[in-house]
């Protein structure tokens, strides 16, 4: 039946029947706790960790860093449980912007799904521009000299082989790994379970190799002072340095919430889930902290301000070949989120167009590679742009902002759902609600309190822009307002 109400929303029971029925076929059951924390772990280190953690000790918080991975780790903590009940009641894909449509209703659903376009496709150009800084040092380690002009925004400061300063022009890897991983999805090579699996072992063993052996070059004095003086403006060391890193290196949690997808797969939703949003979560901020508290060890934290500051860590330990290998490890890292990342925002855009948000081209199946080719590539081509011409700091403010901003949505689903749909079936319940996430709430936005005022700005903008499509086309095509049309 038609919804032309301001707030047209779907039913949770009509979600839950067409997760059953999705495409005519059931998903089979075939995972289980231990390859859902490895999904998450796969999803969630990244450009993180590999590189925003030196930008932000360099910037912000210097060895307290280390603080700043634990507030972010807390915050995510309390989000993951509100995550594990939403995507054990609702098992769809589309993650938030699906549960926002079975809550606030249709124009936050849009909201939302506009707004995971930071996480997902920003999140994309800023790990590729990560993954840049990468292969242009390890070529480097092969005698092949990139020109860091050509590995870097436009405005960017970069040095030269021979020493002196000069501007970026354009980030050429970025573009050639976004071209590479688009063309293999929308070919359809899948990552398959055991594939990620292999290349979550290589992560990990290369975060816990550089925590093990870095262990034994720290000195101790580069800690000192823990917590840099503030520099007399908001956000630059001191507290409110912490606070404005731990905004930053928020990116590095990212990725939890895709495991939610998998909720329809998993054999027991209601123990698996929360094992593996939380497990995964637990595993990545007690590495996080033990990384940062290495690099910072290593490295006095004002030069950490490179492209590739965990190779900039081991290159103080001297072994030539272990530093070739750390940088294999994060490429092999990187390169498995951003096809995390590429692949969920075309799911996404699926989703959404299904509904009649977005014009159908995004739901448009390749008959034979059976992938949503069309839209697979202009994503590509997107993101390739973007992360060609953006730098990593601005792109992965704007991805924390976005971010936290669907996180705070989807707390708050939970606990407009316990009321609204107190009789729903839900194979697993947040404890505490509505405290867990009421904090949730609380800790995403101070979060985003730490980040800067033209980030806040460019989200403003962005929302905007999201609207002014929303009304002239989404509520115009939607298929809850107008199922006569489709
Ligand atoms: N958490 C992911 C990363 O750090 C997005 O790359």
């Amino acid at each position: 039946m038609a919804d032309t109400s301001v707030m047209a929303r779907k039913s949770v029971a009509d979600i839950v029947a067409s997760a059953d029925t999705e495409g005519g076929h059931h998903l089979s059951k075939s995972l289980n706790a231990i390859s859902i924390t490895a999904m998450g772990i796969g999803a969630i280190i990244g450009a993180g960790i590999f590189v925003l953690t030196g930008t932000a000790a360099a910037h912000y918080a210097g060895p307290s860093i280390v603080l700043s991975f634990v507030l972010g780790g807390i915050a995510c903590a309390f989000v993951g449980l509100c995550y594990s009940e939403l995507a054990a009641m609702l098992p769809v894909c589309g993650s938030s912007y699906t549960y926002t449509y079975a809550t606030l209703g249709e124009i936050f659903a849009w909201v939302i799904g506009w707004d995971l376009i930071l996480e997902y496709a920003m999140g994309a150009a800023t790990v590729a521009v990560g993954w840049s800084g990468y292969i242009v040092s390890l070529l480097r380690n092969v005698g092949i000299d990139i020109p860091a002009q050509l590995a870097a925004a436009p405005g960017t400061a970069v040095k030269l082989a021979d020493g002196t300063a000069a501007m970026g022009i354009v980030n050429i890897p970025a573009i050639v790994i976004i071209a590479i991983l688009t063309t293999m999805l929308a070919l359809g090579t899948k990552e398959s379970a055991r594939l990620n699996n292999v290349m979550v072992a290589i992560k990990l063993t290369v975060v816990v190799a550089f925590i093990v052996i870095g262990a034994f070059f720290v000195h101790p004095a580069n800690w000192h002072p823990f917590i840099p003086a503030n520099t007399g403006s908001f956000g630059n060391f001191g507290w409110s340095g912490i606070l404005r890193g731990s905004a930053v290196v928020f990116f590095a949690f990212i990725g939890f919430d895709a495991v939610s997808t998998a909720a329809q797969e998993a054999r027991q939703p209601q123990r698996d889930m929360p094992i593996g949003i939380l497990g995964s979560l637990i595993i990545c901020t007690v590495l996080y902290i033990a990384v940062a508290s290495v690099l910072t060890g290593l490295v006095p934290y004002t030069e950490l301000n490179v492209p590739d500051p965990i190779a900039k860590g081991v290159d103080v330990i001297g072994v030539t070949w272990f530093s070739v290998v750390i940088k294999l490890g994060a490429l092999t890292g990187l390169t498995t989120v951003i096809l995390v990342l590429l692949y969920g925002q075309s799911r996404i855009f699926f989703t959404m167009s299904q509904d009649g948000l977005l014009p159908r081209v995004f739901a448009s199946v390749h008959p034979r590679l059976q992938t949503p080719y069309l839209s697979q590539i202009m994503i590509g081509t997107i993101v390739a742009i973007v992360s060609a011409l953006t730098p990593i700091e601005v792109l992965g403010e704007m991805v924390s902002i976005g971010t936290l901003f669907a996180f705070i949505l989807v707390c708050g689903a939970v606990v407009y759902l316990r009321r609204s749909d107190s009789d729903a079936h839900r194979p697993f319940r947040a404890p505490g609600v509505p405290v867990i996430p009421v904090l949730g709430i609380l800790f995403c936005l101070l979060l985003m309190v730490g980040l800067p005022l033209v980030t806040w700005l460019r989200l403003v903008v962005w929302l905007i822009i999201g609207m002014i499509i929303y009304l002239s086309y989404g509520r115009n095509h939607s298929r809850l307002r107008h199922p006569d049309r489709h």
